[in-house]
């Protein structure tokens, strides 16, 4: 699912919770959540609901007392009271500025709902659970594995390109850093090599042919030709990875089929993928 469906999609929960809610005037209640499903990112939303649904009401009151380090602190002892998501939660805040987003998110919604907040954040969450079960039915986790493998080589291909093709004042830094994305350690070709032998190892030497591999490619990299400027568009494609691998990881979850050593590898893809999302945005802001 791309980031506009998804976004798309969070919205039509979010209201669609908000509608639901017993008390209190249901209209206001939808637009409030629709609100702030257009001002904040869905996989944060997600994430937001679930330490919400976890909380007491004693916890909420802390919660609003605390100062900003304080909340970050809370948020990482609820985690453990997560049990699917756990691992891309705590992948998706390792980063300083995003706890922070995920702390103001969590604030906005006590504040905005008050007590009623654990009630509808559990309604949210258990309504994202039932959507994940319902998309792992008709999406398996071997096909997020290929898309995976397609986007990675397509990143491969736009790195090494782009490293030819910057130009202006900031060429020499540009060039080394589109170099770094696709030759830091780990490279991209060691990433990219561990995920095909994993998936032949899983699945049987047909499931990397080019001929299964290559389409997908192709319309990864239609997918961002709306941008003209490869530097964004190499941004989108990280963002498609770590969407993909959070995908990957619950469905294949789901299935029974996530070993040990599978699991192991996407968390740590996260993780150097993030580095590239950091490096990609400095250089854009
Ligand atoms: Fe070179």
């Amino acid at each position: 699912m791309n980031p506009v469906h998804t976004t798309i999609a969070a919205v039509a929960l979010l209201a669609a919770a908000g509608s639901a809610k017993p008390r209190g005037s249901r209209s206001a209640t939808a637009a409030a959540m629709t609100a702030l499903a257009t001002r904040y990112a869905p996989v944060l939303i997600e994430y937001g609901v679930q330490v919400v649904a976890t909380m007491s009401r004693s916890q909420i009151k802390q919660y609003l007392s605390l100062d900003r380090k304080g909340q970050i602190d809370l948020i990482r002892r609820r985690l453990a009271f997560i049990p699917v998501s756990g691992w891309a939660v705590r992948a998706y805040i390792g980063k300083g500025e995003r706890a922070e987003s995920l702390a103001v998110f969590i604030e906005d919604f006590l504040r905005e709902h008050g007590e009623k907040s654990v009630e509808l954040a559990t309604k949210i969450a258990k309504q994202q659970a039932a959507k994940t079960v319902k998309g792992s039915a008709n999406q398996n986790g071997l096909h997020k594995l290929q898309h995976l493998l397609a986007l990675l080589r397509t990143l491969r291909w736009h790195y090494h390109t782009t490293h030819w093709r910057v130009q202006g004042k900031n060429f020499y830094g540009d060039h080394l850093m589109f170099e770094r994305l696709y030759k830091g350690d780990p490279s991209l070709d060691d990433e990219i090599d561990t995920l095909g032998e994993k998936m032949v190892s899983l699945y049987g030497r047909d499931v990397v042919t080019s001929q299964a591999i290559w389409p997908e490619a192709t319309r990864s990299l239609e997918a961002v030709a709306s941008q003209s400027c490869p530097y964004r568009q190499a941004l989108m494609l990280e963002q498609e990875v770590q969407q993909t691998l959070k995908s990957a990881h619950d469905i294949l979850k789901s299935e029974g089929r996530l070993t040990a050593g599978m699991d192991d590898y996407l968390i740590a893809l996260a993780n150097e993928r993030d580095t590239a999302i950091y490096l990609l945005k400095q250089r854009l802001s």
